[in-house]
């Protein structure tokens, strides 16, 4: 019999929420979780139905994160922490041979993009981003149009992320009680989930940026905080593409987070999420029937429909690990490679510095290119 994946988690809501859909695969073992509050992990927390060290008492807990990758004899850690302070964990784990799914964004500055690309190079161990987003139902069939010549070329696409906050919810309890990466993290930072599914059929890199943020118009009642309420950035790439992408900060309307369009040469394809029914539409040029056709536009990878083991953001967060620990298993290619997560990651890291420049249109530069520099000019 194959020996088990032990697997170990650091951090966060979501970092116990994997561990545990992880551990029902028969071929893993949840070995350790890290954090440095070990509340977390001996008493009951928000949405959970009880502690942690109840549920899994074989699993050893840690406060020290390089003593878990020292002692606990890993094949992988998952790395959950706040969305500003996954790299070091990722290239803690490469350095010591130890295989990696970090959530996004991968990294927080260009710096820390430069030192995970070599800590990946060097090790032997592989790196996959845990963008679920790009499992989802919409991804799989934009990719198969586009791979049946159905779409032609994606000339221009959109992307939004909108998720609808009450007045006052930034200062939420429970939405803050590990660290305030929420608050502080500009929007548009956050646009890994709108750019991913997008960039799974775009075969050239974003190059240039503009974006505009709207400052803070609303009245926030009892906070210190100033940010954008809406930012909107806008890509290209060297042939032409464009893509626009807005992301809000404060928004009181209650409509579907994730939304896409993307026009093709030959055909177009949507994904609407409003009224709690998203829906896709599509139509190809290519096809006898030109006319627009719908769909329900459920995050439910296709390939996973007829599981109920498939769970987690409607089964996106199970076909994720699916396809991440078979990787693993069977010394594959990672599913969703550190250069398609630095894709989708520095856009944001260069967007925000746009918007802080007035929309100044600025050049993007990547870990592989020749000339890339940690200093944006
Ligand atoms: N892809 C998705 O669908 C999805 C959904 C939710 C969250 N996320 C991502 O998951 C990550 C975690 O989100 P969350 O909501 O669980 O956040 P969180 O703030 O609740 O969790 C972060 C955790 O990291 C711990 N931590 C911080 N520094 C540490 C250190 N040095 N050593 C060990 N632990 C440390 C904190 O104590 C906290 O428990 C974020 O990157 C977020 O963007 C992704």
């Amino acid at each position: 019999m194959m020996k088990r994946i032990r697997i170990g988690v650091v951090g966060g809501h979501r970092g116990r929420a994997l561990a545990k859909l992880s551990d029902i695969f028969e071929y893993v073992e949840f070995a350790a979780a890290c954090d440095i509050k070990p509340s977390n992990w001996y008493e009951k927390q928000w949405l959970m139905p009880g502690a942690f060290s109840d549920l899994f008492p074989n699993a050893v807990f840690y406060e020290d994160y390089d003593k878990m990758l020292d002692e606990a004899e890993l094949d992988v850690v998952i790395v959950e922490t706040g969305a500003d302070i996954h790299a070091e964990f990722c290239i803690k784990a490469l350095e010591r041979n130890i295989h990696v799914l970090s959530d996004i964004p991968n990294v927080a500055n260009l710096d820390e993009a430069d030192r995970l690309w070599k800590a990946a190079e060097k090790s032997s161990a592989m790196i996959s981003t845990g963008a679920n987003p790009n499992e989802q139902k919409f991804t799989v069939l934009l990719q198969d149009f586009y791979n049946k010549g159905l779409l032609g070329k994606p000339y221009c696409m959109e992307a939004e992320y909108i998720h609808w906050t009450l007045p006052g919810s930034e200062e939420n309890i429970h939405l803050n009680e590990n660290g305030d990466w929420r608050k502080l993290l500009a929007p548009i930072r956050y646009c890994t989930h709108s750019l991913g599914p997008l960039q799974t059929i775009l075969e050239e890199e974003l190059r240039t940026v503009t974006c505009f943020g709207t400052g803070q118009q609303t009245d926030e009642v009892g906070t210190m905080m100033y940010r954008d309420d809406m930012m909107c950035a806008q890509f290209q790439t060297d042939s032409g593409v464009i893509v626009r992408l807005m992301r809000n900060g404060r928004c009181r309307a209650n409509i579907g987070h994730h939304n896409y369009r993307v026009f093709g040469t030959e055909g177009y394809m949507e994904r609407i999420d409003r009224f709690d029914k998203p829906v896709i539409r599509y139509n190809s040029f290519r096809e006898l029937d030109t006319g627009l056709k719908e769909i329900g536009g459920e995050f439910m990878p296709p390939a996973y429909a007829n599981n109920e083991k498939a769970t987690g953001h409607g089964g996106m967060d199970y076909a994720m690990l699916d396809h991440f620990f078979d990787a693993v298993r069977f010394g594959k290619e990672p599913p969703i490679s550190l250069r398609a997560g630095l894709l989708m990651t520095l856009p944001g890291i260069y967007a925000e510095e746009s918007a802080k420049r007035g929309g100044q249109i600025m050049r993007m530069k990547y870990p592989w290119d020749e000339d890339f520099s940690t200093i944006m000019e």
